[in-house]
Parts: C-alpha cells; structure tokens; sequence
C-alpha cells in the first residue's frame, strides 16, 4: 500500500488534498520565486494525527514539508519540484490551548494566526509582544521555526526569547511533550531551541507555551528625521537611557523608500514640509500610567534638534496618527513589488556598525550596477537592515536578477567583514543554504549537519532547506 492510501484510509476525509488546483496554493511561496510540487497536501486537526502521518511517512521513507502561513521569505515553506514529499500544513490546528494570566504565559497550537495570539493575549489584560507585518497570516509554528524578529526585538527578544516550551512531533512519529511553562529549568540541553529556527528540518512543532508581558497603557510614537545615519546612533541611545528602556521599537526609512510608498501605495504621505534622509519610526511603551514617557523623551528630542542630531520630529497625538505613521512601515516593504525587481538581504551587523556599513556598502553596489536603488530599510534598533536592490531603470528585470549571486557576495562580504549575520531574522531556506557555506566555519556545519543526522536520519525533514547540499 502507498503512504497516499495509507493516510487515506487513517484520517478523515478532509484532512488530505490531493487535486491538483487545490493542491496548488501551497506549493508556491510568497514571493513567487519557487513552484514545488507534492504528492499531497495533509491538514492535520490534532497532535496525534501529525504523529500518525510522520509515522507513515517515515516507515515509507517518505520526505515531509511543514508548513505555516506561508508567509516565509526564503522559499522554505513550499517543497522541491520533484513531487516526493508530502506538504504537512498546520493551518487547522489554530487553538488557543490556555492562557495563564498569573504565570504570564499562554499555550497555543502551532497553526494559531499571530494576530490571533496577540488579540487573545489582549484579552486577558496581556501582551504577546511579537510583531511584524505579515502577523495577519503568519503562524505561529512559523514563527517559531523561522525563529522570527520583527519590530519589538529591541525591547522582547526575537521568538527564541519569547519561547518557554514546545510539543514536537519527532520525525518517526513520537510525540515530545515539552510543554513546560517555566522560567527556570537547568536540566540538561535546551532542546527547545533546536527546534526554533530550524525552518522545519528537525520535527514538527505541534504546540509552544509562550512569554507574555504586562499590557502597556502608554505608547508614544515619534517619527523623525535623523541628520544622517550617524546620526541615528547616539539618538537610540540617548532614548534608550533616558525612558528607562521602554524603547520598543526604532525602524529606519530612508527617503528612496518614503518616496516610492507615495509613488505606488495609496495613503502613504510625508510627514514633514521638507525632505529628509533618513526617517526613524521609533517606539515607546510604558507598563504604568504613572509614568510620563513623553514627559521623559520630549527633553531628549529637543537636545537632538538643537545639536542637530535630528532634523524634524513629530510625536502621534493619538492612536489613529500612531497607526498612520506605521503604516509607512509596512507601505516601505510593499512599494517594492509595483517598484520592479528586487533582491533582498537581510543582514545585521553590530548596531554601532550600522552607519559604517551602510556608508561603504551603498557605493560598493552602486558602481557594481550603475543606476540600482539601493534600498535598504528596517530595524535599526537590532542592527537588522534589510539592504534591499531594485531594479535600475532601463534594465529587464532578468537581467537584473541574473545578478542576484554577484551582488548578494558583494554585501555578504562586507557583512562578514562588520563581524555581521546574511540572515538576521528570515532564515536560511532555499535562498541562502548554499550561501552560508562561505560565512560559517567547517565545525559549525558540521555540527549542523550532526545534529540533523541525530533528530531525523532519514534525512525525510524539510530536504533542500538550510543546510547546505553536501559536496
Ligand atoms: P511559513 O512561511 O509557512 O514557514 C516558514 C518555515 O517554517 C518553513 O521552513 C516551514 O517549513 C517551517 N514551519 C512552519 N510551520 C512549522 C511547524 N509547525 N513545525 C516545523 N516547521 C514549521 N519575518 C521577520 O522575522 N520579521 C519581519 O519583520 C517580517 N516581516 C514580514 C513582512 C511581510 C509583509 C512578509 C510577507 C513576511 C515577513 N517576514 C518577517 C517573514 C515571515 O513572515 C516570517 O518568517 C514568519 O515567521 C513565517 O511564518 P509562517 O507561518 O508564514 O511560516
Ligand atoms: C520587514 O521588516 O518589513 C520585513 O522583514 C519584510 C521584508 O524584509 O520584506
Ligand atoms: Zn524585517
């Protein structure tokens, strides 16, 4: 009997999609770079019908994709085009398991919404802290396993922090029940944190017990417009000093950016009478109504633009102005479909780096491709920059992205040289398995490569993500 009839016969009817045009909305990721193939689609309801579907699978030597919302950047979600695997969804494991105010903490299933967290979380006078722009489709075994950052990294960490236990099914189907909801727990390896970020190679994650944080009551959205990038340095310091770290947040937005959201995204404006280059969209949230955080960061602000640290600034009035200021944020990332061609990084190098490197990498790729829009945006506060390229005018987009090997190796390098990550918060996937061979060092591969053989020695999980091919 094949695994395909095996699966029918053990689930119920609607779990399994085998059609074609049914089939085919998984198979493609987000940005459309890669069309993967499946012998089917599984949507399991429960924990124990992963573990029977990894356990045909695995006895049939069958390859598994997991998948979340689908909303990664690096192609890791969909499958190879050969058509051997079978594309494990978690979209209909979306409950919310428990929420314990008391131990701030919340139990959730692998394929819950991120919006759904954080509204749930809100509901019981919570925060879920975890924020970024795709958080209306992205999941949450997604975000676990791209080990996700986003716009709140500064303050709570990136998924990895936000972690305190998980349920795995292991890939010959046995369950591990790690759901500890504990702040402490020095009892050997912290296996966890194998399973976060390893964009589905290891196991299926199935359920995860997560931190949460007192609710703020006061948020103070500035946006400003910095001098210049150096600028922007002493600036996030300064803030960070004087409000007690209750800075969230410090996105950067250069001007190219700004100006291509007004160009192709509708409700897009410029905040200021005059241009400037670059804008930061910085954060502030405070857990008591005790405190006064403008109070505290007016002061900081007008030293800023009287030493001429900063050119203009604006403060939100009110929540509605606060969400028109973010939705820049997110109308930068879309403006650069209708934009053309791009290629993408997403680097970090140390957050005192951030000014040297952009000022040496943006001419590097300039004369390397006269006339490319370097575009480079994001979260200043992590050392995080998504150096973004878009297509010079007058060159066809495949020729533009015939490049994209050349110029990643030029910003990768340099990235190297600032002691830098090629992937700070997208992962590895398909893009950059190949890449990271150049960046990591033989025993941190290897070491990968063991770990991979221990947890899964069919070698059946994710195959073609993350790790390298071996040569
Ligand atoms: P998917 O894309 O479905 O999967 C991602 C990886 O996780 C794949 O390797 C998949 O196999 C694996 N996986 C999924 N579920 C499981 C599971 N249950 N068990 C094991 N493996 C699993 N990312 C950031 O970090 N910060 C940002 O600011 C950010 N902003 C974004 C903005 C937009 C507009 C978009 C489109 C994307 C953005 N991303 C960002 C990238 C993306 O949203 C994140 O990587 C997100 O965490 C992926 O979640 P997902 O559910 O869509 O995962
Ligand atoms: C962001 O910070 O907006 C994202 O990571 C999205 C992107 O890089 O396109
Ligand atoms: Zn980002």
């Amino acid at each position: 009997m094949d695994v395909i009839e095996a699966l029918h016969r053990e689930l119920p009817p609607d779990r399994l999609l085998t059609e074609p045009g049914a089939m085919a909305p998984y198979l493609v990721d987000w940005r459309k770079l890669y069309h993967g193939q499946a012998l089917c689609v599984a949507r399991p309801r429960e924990t124990a019908e992963v573990a029977r579907i990894m356990s045909l699978a695995a006895a049939a030597g069958v390859a598994i994709v997991p998948q979340g919302g689908n909303t990664g950047l690096t192609g890791a979600s969909v499958p190879l085009e050969t058509g051997s695997s079978i594309l494990l969804s978690l979209e209909r494991m979306d409950r919310i398991r428990a929420i314990d105010a008391a131990n701030y903490t919340m139990t959730v299933e692998a394929g819950c919404i991120l919006q759904k967290v954080q509204e749930a979380a809100y509901a019981a006078d919570r925060l879920f802290p975890l924020s970024l722009g795709a958080e209306g489709s992205c999941r949450i075994g997604g975000n676990l396993s791209t080990n996700a950052g986003g716009i709140a990294v500064l303050h709570y960490g990136n998924m990895r922090d936000l972690t305190l236990g998980l349920e795995v099914v292991l890939p010959d189907g046995r369950v591990w029940e790690g759901l500890r909801a504990l702040r402490k727990d020095n009892t050997g390896y912290d296996l966890k944190q194998l399973f976060i970020g390893a964009e589905g190679t290891l196991g299926i994650i199935t359920a995860a017990v997560l931190k949460l944080f007192p609710l703020p009551r006061q948020r103070l959205t500035i946006f400003a417009a910095a001098a210049n990038m150096e600028a922007a340095l002493p600036l996030l310091a300064r803030l960070r000093q004087a409000s007690g770290d209750a800075l969230t947040s410090f996105e950067m937005i250069p001007r190219v950016a700004l100006e291509l959201a007004m160009a192709h995204v509708p409700g897009s404006f410029d905040p200021f009478a005059q241009r400037h280059d670059p804008y930061l969209l910085i954060e502030l949230a405070a857990g008591s109504e005790g405190i006064d955080l403008r109070a505290m960061i007016e002061p900081v602000l007008a030293a800023a633009l009287e030493e001429g640290l900063l050119a203009d600034a604006t403060i939100a009035e009110s929540e509605a102005r606060a969400k028109r200021l973010w939705f820049l944020r997110e109308a930068v990332v879309e403006a650069q479909g209708p934009a053309g061609a791009s290629i993408k990084h997403d680097i970090a190098v140390p957050v005192a780096a951030v000014a040297a490197f952009l000022a040496e990498a943006k001419p590097v790729l300039e004369a390397a491709l006269p006339g490319v829009i370097v575009y480079a945006f994001g979260h200043l506060g992590d050392g995080n920059i998504h150096f973004n390229l878009l297509q010079p005018p007058g060159v066809e987009a495949a020729d533009f992205t015939a490049l994209t090997g050349a110029l990643n190796r030029r910003v990768h390098d340099l990235v190297a040289r600032y002691g830098g990550s090629i992937s700070a918060e997208h992962g590895l996937g398909r893009l950059r398995r190949e890449e990271i061979t150049r960046y990591k060092s033989e025993i941190e591969i290897e070491l990968m490569r063991r770990i991979k053989a221990a947890l899964d020695p069919q070698g059946l999980m994710n195959p073609g993500k993350l790790l390298p091919a071996k040569s």
